[in-house]
């Protein structure tokens, strides 16, 4: 038999995963919220307001924060007037619900304010991420429509503010002595004037609350649209898959640029009314470690590169660190191998919960739970309610173990309501009703275990970093020797995704060690190291379909030896 690791936590919220598959129903989770019985929706209230108004909570911690340089704790109660006040401040820049709000700001506890002020204004928020350029900025904002933005005079300077004729306002964090020009206001002189008092914007639950942008196929990113529902997912996901209680301390390393930073860095801890940890600065092994100790982190959700290094460097942190008060520990966001899971079992006496979803669906789809049995590189099984399947190109249900695209039945409460102005984009996500098509390979095996094998499209994530399988051809067919070419993931023990590329070559040519080695060279070379593939295997022919495009599928089934 395989390797199964046995339930981490027996007592888990979510004790008998069949159970609560049979009977799960998503009315029964929304007969949690206040809006049940009051009919007032908005997920700032559930987040914040409802916490603050109850004596037995308002005085945790909705952000704990800390960088080299800024130490500070904000509880649900100081939360509730803050963002009352940023609200304010929104309300008087003439922002209207509906309106777009963008949020560039490296984390810092006026991102989480901002964050929590559009939803009480009814805004449409869309959190950037900090490392986003001009064009990349420029061409968000002007998807949107955005009309105010949040960031630093520091920052500000990659945005084209006289490019973005619906943008009115910027507001500037940290400005200081700076000389604000037209259209520029201050964070704090702003914040300081505004009033603590707001009355929430009430919603529908279909009403949109934020939008993310995510690179897209095409090469124009996509805004994947979020509505205020996406919160009973939220809250029942935090509960039964990160295993939030009540004492706990979560720290979502994520940040709000992308989903798991928005969703379970900010409004799934929030819903929950826990104490909440935000680390900012950039990534270094032993200050994460320390905050780990220093602040007694009991959730950590995190990414395979995180947890990858730590294994590298398992003797210096078992010397400098005490992470004892890690209680559960999950992973997203790529390939977390089995060795990985095997090692933290070992390390930190709990395995890594690998748990898989995507921008466009909003909450965890498929993962281990603490109370079920782990089968080490397996992404686990679909949460209850969710109907998760392998399928065919006609959208026909698989047997197990064959490989296909991975897709849920449409229709769970943070699906993506639409991408944003763009309809067409929407509905291929749709192609085979009632499936929701992910667009990454899988297959499931004879328990209903689901295993990742990559991306279907032309992307592929090495290292964290998406890389276009397309450049990487394009790059490969320049070389002399080479007719055709065809790149996939290949799943690495060590980087969780190498490169692997099928080469068709020229008459006259023939395959050899040499001239992999002088492939890898010319890329080196002319293109870059990490366009650099790690296998390299000749073929006669590349297939490609009657578009032209390469059959990724077959590549993928080559790569992992299982039949085409
Ligand atoms: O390819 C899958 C990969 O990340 C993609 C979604 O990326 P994004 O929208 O940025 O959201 C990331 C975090 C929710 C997926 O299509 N991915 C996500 N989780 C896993 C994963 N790949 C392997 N294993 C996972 N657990």
């Amino acid at each position: 038999m395989e390797n199964v690791l046995p339930p981490a936590n027996p007592e888990a919220n979510l004790r008998d995963y069949s159970k609560a598959c049979q009977s799960f129903d998503w009315k029964e989770v929304e007969q949690e919220f206040s809006w049940h019985l009051t009919g007032k929706v908005n997920i700032a209230y559930e987040a914040i307001d409802r916490h603050a108004e109850d004596p037995t909570r308002c005085h945790r911690y909705c952000l704990i924060y800390e960088d080299e340089n800024r130490r500070e704790r904000i509880t649900y109660h100081q939360m509730r007037d803050l963002s009352n006040k940023f609200a304010n401040v929104l309300k008087k820049l003439g922002v209207e619900k509906g309106d777009r709000v963008f949020i560039f700001l490296p984390r810092c506890p006026e991102y989480y304010i901002a964050m929590a002020g559009c939803a009480k204004v009814g805004a449409i928020l869309s959190p950037l991420f900090e490392d986003l350029m001009e064009m990349a900025v420029r061409e968000r904002l002007r998807d949107s429509g955005a009309k105010v933005l949040v960031t630093t005079p520091k920052m500000a300077a990659r945005v084209p503010f006289t490019e973005l004729p619906d943008l009115r306002n910027i507001i500037l964090v940290g400005s200081g002595n700076i000389v604000l020009r037209p259209g520029e206001v201050s964070w704090e002189e702003e914040i300081a004037r505004a009033s603590y008092d707001f009355e929430i914007e009430w919603m529908d639950l279909e009403d949109p609350l934020y939008i993310i942008y995510t690179s897209g196929s095409t090469g124009k990113p996509k805004g994947v649209l979020h509505v205020h529902r996406d919160m009973v997912g939220y809250l029942i996901t935090a509960r039964w898959v990160l295993d939030l209680r009540d004492d706990d301390r979560l720290w979502t390393t994520s940040e709000p640029g992308w989903i798991t930073g928005t969703v379970y860095g900010v409004f799934a801890p929030w819903l929950c009314g826990v104490d909440n940890f935000v680390r900012g600065g950039r990534f270094g092994l032993e200050g994460w470690c320390r905050s780990i100790e220093s602040h007694r982190i009991t959730v950590w959700y995190s990414s395979p590169t995180v947890f990858m290094r730590m294994m590298e460097q398992e003797k210096e942190i078992a010397e400098q660190c005490d992470l004892s008060s890690l209680r559960h520990i999950l992973s997203v966001g790529g390939p977390l191998p089995p060795e990985v899971v095997f090692w933290a079992r070992r390390f930190f006496k709990t395995p890594i919960h690998d748990t898989w979803w995507m921008t466009e669906t909003g909450m965890i789809m498929i993962a281990n739970y603490p109370g079920m049995p782990i089968k080490p590189g397996s992404i686990g099984k679909p949460f209850p309610g969710i109907e998760a399947a392998i399928v065919d190109d006609h959208g026909k249900e698989v047997p197990p173990l064959t490989l296909g695209d991975l897709a849920i039945k449409k229709g769970w409460p943070a699906m993506m309501r639409g991408i944003w102005r763009d309809e067409k984009r929407y509905q291929e996500y749709f192609s085979h009703e009632p499936w929701y098509i992910s667009g990454d390979l899988a297959y499931m095996d004879d328990d209903g275990y689901f295993y990742f094998q990559g991306r279907e499209d032309y992307q592929i994530k090495v290292d964290g970093a998406m890389i276009s399988t397309t450049e990487v051809e394009e790059a490969l067919r320049g070389y002399p020797a080479v007719a055709d070419a065809g790149v996939v993931g290949q799943p690495d023990p060590i980087r969780g995704t190498v490169i692997m590329a099928f080469i068709a070559l020229k008459p006259g040519f023939s395959p050899s060690g040499e001239l992999q080695e002088e492939i890898r060279e010319f890329m080196r070379r002319y293109f870059s190291r990490r366009l650099v593939p790690k296998e390299i295997e000749f073929r006669p022919e590349i297939p490609r379909g009657e578009d032209g495009a390469v059959v990724r599928r077959v590549l993928k089934a080559w790569a992992l030896g299982l039949p085409d």
